[in-house]
Order: C-alpha cells, then sequence, then structure tokens
C-alpha cells in the first residue's frame, strides 16, 4: 500500500475517533452544567483526560509521521498553512494544559468559574473543530485533488 494511502486512512481514522471522543466530552459537560456534582465533574474529567492524550498523541503523528512533512515534500508553497497548524497544535495544547489545571480544582461550588471554564471549553471545542476543518481540507487538496493518490 502507498505511503499516503496509511497516511490518508490514518488521519482519516484519528479524526473520527476524536471526533467520537469529543461528542461524549460534550455531553458529559452538559450533564455536569445542569448538575454540578462531584460525580458528574469526575466522569467529565474522566473523558476530558482520554481526550487530551488522544490529542496528544494526534499531534505528535501529524507532526513526526504524519502528514505535515509529506505535504510540505510534495508541495512546499504550502509551508504558511502548514506553519499555521502546527503554531494551532501549539496553541491548543496550551489552552488544553490550562483547562486540565482548572479542572483539578473544585468547579462544583464556583458558578462565575464554572461559567468561564464553560466559555473556554467552548471556543476551544470550535477552534480545534476548525484546525481538522483545515487539515482535512489541505489533505484532500495534494493528496487527492493533485493527484497524489498512486503515490
Ligand atoms: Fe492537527
Ligand atoms: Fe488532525
Amino acid at each position: 500500500m502507498a505511503v499516503t494511502d496509511d497516511l490518508r486512512r490514518r488521519m482519516h481514522h484519528e479524526h473520527r475517533t476524536l471526533r467520537v471522543l469529543q461528542e461524549d466530552l460534550l455531553d458529559r459537560f452538559e450533564s455536569f452544567c445542569e448538575e454540578r456534582s462531584s460525580e458528574r465533574h469526575r466522569d467529565f474529567v474522566g473523558v476530558f483526560e482520554d481526550f487530551r492524550a488522544s490529542l496528544q498523541r494526534h499531534f505528535e503523528f501529524e507532526e513526526e509521521g504524519g502528514y505535515m512533512q509529506q505535504v510540505l515534500d510534495r508541495r512546499p508553497h504550502h509551508k504558511t498553512k502548514v506553519d499555521m497548524l502546527q503554531r494551532e497544535h501549539r496553541e491548543i495544547r496550551v489552552v488544553l494544559d490550562r483547562l486540565e489545571s482548572e479542572l483539578a480544582t473544585d468547579l462544583t461550588e464556583d458558578l462565575p468559574r464554572c461559567d468561564d471554564f464553560k466559555k473556554d471549553f467552548v471556543d476551544l471545542m470550535t477552534r480545534f473543530g476548525r484546525h481538522e476543518q483545515a487539515e482535512r481540507e489541505l489533505v484532500m487538496e495534494v493528496f487527492w485533488l493533485e493527484g497524489g493518490v498512486s503515490d
């Protein structure tokens, strides 16, 4: 199988897995917002940790063995886009770390902080969704539309 087939399949699979995890995370976050109990907080934190670890692995794959280098090798003029996507990885990691520290404290009693967390969390999910969409478009353009399929 061509390297690019493996790459596209793995990207597609990982993006799908992350979307499922993200939906689960949003559901649990909503449950926690409805009832700010310690139990729901624990549930949410558990899925958040899974999501964060999966995302770290996914970013590492994309940066080290994944599409970034292959896009640059094939289409060097896309460097600005690749740099931007890599910068977004760093920014998303920073926000994830900050939210994780927030979650390590008790959000159940502090309504204003909980609302701030909610806003930051929804912003992060929106940003992450846009990031993945930009990646899908770049990979599709370079490996499908530009005739890279039969590498
Ligand atoms: Fe990415
Ligand atoms: Fe990705």
